[in-house]
């Protein structure tokens, strides 16, 4: 159903539609009338006011538990240590840590080491070695509201070609939160993570992405970390999503273990960085909610 010039708005304003969102509704219609590759965002992923406070308040919380769990993160330490460091500490703060009981996981923080991608399980008798790269991935609700991000930490004596992985990963994150910005698309800045990937001989995972957050833990719109210019979602102010590329030094390829059905390694062995921030497109760029 068409809103009419003096309905009230979609977006729970309470105005008229025509000094609200009409305008922006027009001016997403003729972008993407005007260019086969790119989509339009639904009204449903565009958040309010309230909800943005909302949602920057958890991604705040959020982020003083990383720099708490920041502090333990040395040799010697279990990530089931850290994994007890997160719960508490959340906990102090008022939040709720989203990945227990998420999808039948069993830990509220995923602490994944070397080859480990992404979700991996923390463990208390998986002890933080030199040499070891880790990523901790901490994501809060906080009067319902989530914030998402991790952070990669590199344990003593780190090899220079991991160390460069770690940054080169930091570095396509960077890129990305450059460019994102209203009436670009999805695919504009997974080009640029994809590019800033290769060129440095390595690959970006494919299978795993970023994600809409802010009411929910994983909302739309899916956030892949390559693409083209100028095609996939529209990005528009009021869009909370979360970037998070996952840079593997060999082969991009990935799989499950068939055990936990959880931890993602690569298939080759080698070792994968990631880092990741809530972010939200404002009118004139966007925010880091939580990093
Ligand atoms: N925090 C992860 C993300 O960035 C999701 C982890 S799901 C969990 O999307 F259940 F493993 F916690
Ligand atoms: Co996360
Ligand atoms: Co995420």
């Amino acid at each position: 159903m068409k809103l009419g010039r003096n309905d009230l708005c979609w977006c729970g304003s309470k105005r008229k539609y025509k000094a609200c969102h009409m305008a922006f509704d027009e001016k997403i219609n003729l972008i993407v009338h005007r260019n086969r590759g790119i989509t339009a965002p639904m009204h449903d992923i565009i958040k309010t006011p309230e909800q943005i406070e909302g949602i920057r308040h958890a991604g705040e919380i959020n982020s003083m538990v990383l720099d708490t769990v920041s502090e333990y993160v040395k040799e010697g330490v279990s990530t089931g240590k850290l994994n007890q460091v997160v719960e508490e500490r959340t906990k102090e703060l008022g939040g709720i840590c989203a990945p227990l009981g998420y999808e039948g996981y069993t830990k509220s923080v995923c602490t994944s080491i070397n080859e480990v991608v992404c979700h991996g399980i923390p463990d208390d008798n998986r002890l933080l070695k030199n040499g070891d790269i880790i990523n901790i991935d901490c994501t809060t609700i906080v009067n319902g509201y989530y914030g998402d991000a991790s952070r990669m930490y590199m344990i003593g004596e780190v090899s220079e070609e991991k160390r460069r992985l770690v940054e080169v990963t930091k570095q396509c994150l960077d890129e990305a939160v450059n460019i994102a910005k209203p009436w670009t698309t999805l695919g504009d800045f997974g080009y640029a993570i994809n590019k800033r990937a290769t060129e440095n001989g390595y690959s970006v995972v494919r299978e795993i992405g970023g994600h809409g957050v802010g009411l929910d833990f994983h909302e739309e719109p899916w956030v892949p970390h390559i693409g083209k210019p100028n095609t996939g979602m529209l990005l528009v102010p009021g869009m909370t999503f979360t970037i998070e590329p996952m840079i593997n030094m060999g082969k991009p390829e990935v799989f499950c273990d068939a055990e936990d059905n959880w931890t993602i390694y690569t298939d080759d062995g080698k070792p994968s960085a990631q880092w990741e921030y809530t972010l939200l497109i404002t009118e004139t760029g966007n925010e880091i909610l939580s990093r």
